[in-house]
């Protein structure tokens, strides 16, 4: 039996497939990036290549995905292609949109088609919107932007599937992830700000964001909590909150930087918020009922991590 991870070599995907094929699960990886595997920098994922199946399967090219989903028999899907948030989303709508909704309804019917017995969404906390904090899973949707839009719809159309057909369908909500996998020169304007310095980068702004609170969630706690999900008894129909469980402000983490690299990187971050998202996600239920606990929940450490990963040259290598 197959573990199908649809965007397995994305951030968060990348650490799921690492995680799984190293406890000795079979995975199948679906992502469109699949080709360029070799240029990537997964370190830790090299060693694992052998054991991993690659399928670069674009989510919107029904045909291709169902030939290649037929190649397997499939013990569960965990979805987590995306076009992630940020200021970027909303420069091309149709396109991201569909690749975030209708590459799930793709993947959710095919799931149904060839009686696929599991389904774990990668969703998000941008469900909530800018609810102000400790947001737990009860409260009602809130869309604040496209992005937010798609993974609302994605939730209620799994869910909806799920109930429709039988389908055990779960939801796991993460929320703003760093980490290694993603050097922060490759991402959005707030992610360079906030780690850039990790990486060596000086001199980076954003007009906004340093009044920001968040629960900046290392990638290795976010790819534990969707396993806990895919693992736990007795979840169908359920959404959990995944995160380190602690909000910060920016201006602190931006200290907190500074304090690690011993320098000053004449970073500079505008007031205000750079999301229109509140913080943070409860994650009571998911340490009740999966038992779900994260292991960076001190954001130092985390940071401490990160920036190994990132410099491993002058430091031991982190992410172990
Ligand atoms: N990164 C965050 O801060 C964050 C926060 C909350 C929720 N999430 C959610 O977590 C999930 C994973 O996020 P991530 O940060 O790992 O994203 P990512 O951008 O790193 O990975 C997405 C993967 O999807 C693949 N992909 C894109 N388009 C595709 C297509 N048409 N067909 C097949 N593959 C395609 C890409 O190659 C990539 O490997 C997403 O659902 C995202 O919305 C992420």
């Amino acid at each position: 039996m197959t573990i199908l991870v649809f965007g397995g070599l994305g951030h968060v995907g990348s650490w799921i497939t690492h995680d799984l094929v190293s406890r000795g699960t079979d995975v199948a990886v679906f992502d469109l990036g699949a080709r360029a595997f070799d240029r990537m920098d997964y370190d830790y994922l090299t060693p694992l290549r052998d054991r991993i199946h690659l399928e670069a399967v674009d989510v919107l090219d029904t045909h291709a995905l169902y030939d290649r989903m037929r190649a397997y028999d499939i013990e569960a899907v965990i979805f987590g292609v995306a076009v992630i948030s940020g200021p970027e989303f909303q420069l091309r709508p149709f396109r991201n949109i569909q690749i975030n909704t209708v590459g799930l309804l793709n993947v959710i019917e095919a799931c149904r088609v060839l009686g696929v017995p599991k389904f774990v969404n990668m969703s998000s906390g941008a469900v909530y919107g800018d609810h102000p904090g400790d947001q737990t899973e009860d409260l009602p949707y809130k869309a604040t932007d496209l992005y937010s839009g798609t993974k609302i719809a994605n939730e209620v159309l799994a869910l909806q599937y799920g109930e429709t057909y039988g389908m055990d369908v779960r939801n796991a909500r993460l929320f703003a992830i760093y980490g290694p996998g993603k050097r922060p020169s490759q991402m959005n304007a707030l992610y360079q700000v906030l780690f850039g310095p990790l990486e060596g980068m000086t001199g980076m702004s954003t007009p906004s964001g340093a009044d920001q609170i968040f629960d900046w969630t290392h990638v290795r706690d976010s790819a534990k909590g969707v396993i806990d999900i895919l693992d736990a008894d007795d979840v169908a129909g359920e959404s959990f909150n995944i995160s380190c469980g602690t909000a910060f402000r920016h201006s602190d983490i931006l200290q907190q930087v500074r304090e690690l690299i011993g320098y000053d990187p004449h970073v500079t971050m505008g007031p205000g918020k750079f999301l229109n998202r509140g913080a943070p996600l409860n994650i009571g239920k998911a340490e009740r009922l999966i038992g779900f606990t994260p292991r960076f929940g001190d954001i130092r450490e985390g940071l401490a991590d990160y920036q190994r990963w990132l410099n491993p040259a002058t430091t031991d290598r982190g992410a172990t």
